[in-house]
């Protein structure tokens, strides 16, 4: 399970839509694999969350770990996914990005969300996460649509350098 390199904020695979996967193309090693590697390179680079175009892969899959079980092994895998938003006001909270390293800002994300799609087996999936998790989710699926989260902020003067400390609130790097 080799960690690959996470590419970077220039990089044109992290603001390409990402492609869906057959079931057959699912199945492959080279997919199997790649999902093993993102697991991996997230955990290695401390995030919680990891999308296959961070790793240059135009493909519908992301990654990420429940915020309330960081210290178990394996992540959360879903294939294809949708994420529809639920009603409720929006919260305002950090966001770095591993593609955008050194960078924090305070990001609004809906308060619950629905996901849909499938697990790495094909198994679909359908449930619906709140709070953080929420974030994450949220986070995950805009890479798969060529978004990061400087597109979602609504106040570019919260930009910080993590650097610089800690900010007010919890965090997030995915
Ligand atoms: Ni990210």
């Amino acid at each position: 399970m080799p960690v690959r390199p996470i590419v970077r904020l220039g990089h044109p695979a992290l603001r390409a839509p990402a492609l869906p996967i057959t079931p057959a193309r699912l199945a492959e090693p080279f997919v199997q694999e790649l999902i093993e590697d993102m697991i991996e390179t997230m955990r290695e680079a401390s995030g919680i969350g990891l999308a296959a175009p961070q790793l240059g892969v135009g493909m519908q899959i992301f990654v990420y770990r429940r915020p309330t079980s960081m210290r178990e092994p394996g992540a959360v895998v879903l294939v294809d996914p949708c994420v529809i938003l639920l009603p409720g006001e929006p919260i305002y909270d950090w966001e770095g990005c591993l593609s955008i390293p050194g960078l924090l800002g305070l990001v609004p994300r809906s308060p619950r969300v629905r996901v849909k799609g499938s697990d790495r087996q094909g198994r679909p999936l359908d449930y619906v996460v709140a709070g953080p998790e929420a974030r994450v989710v949220q986070h995950e699926f805009d890479h798969l649509r060529g978004r990061v989260f400087l597109d979602r902020m609504d106040d570019l003067n919260t930009l910080r350098f993590e650097s610089d400390g800690p900010p007010a609130r919890g965090l997030s790097h995915s």
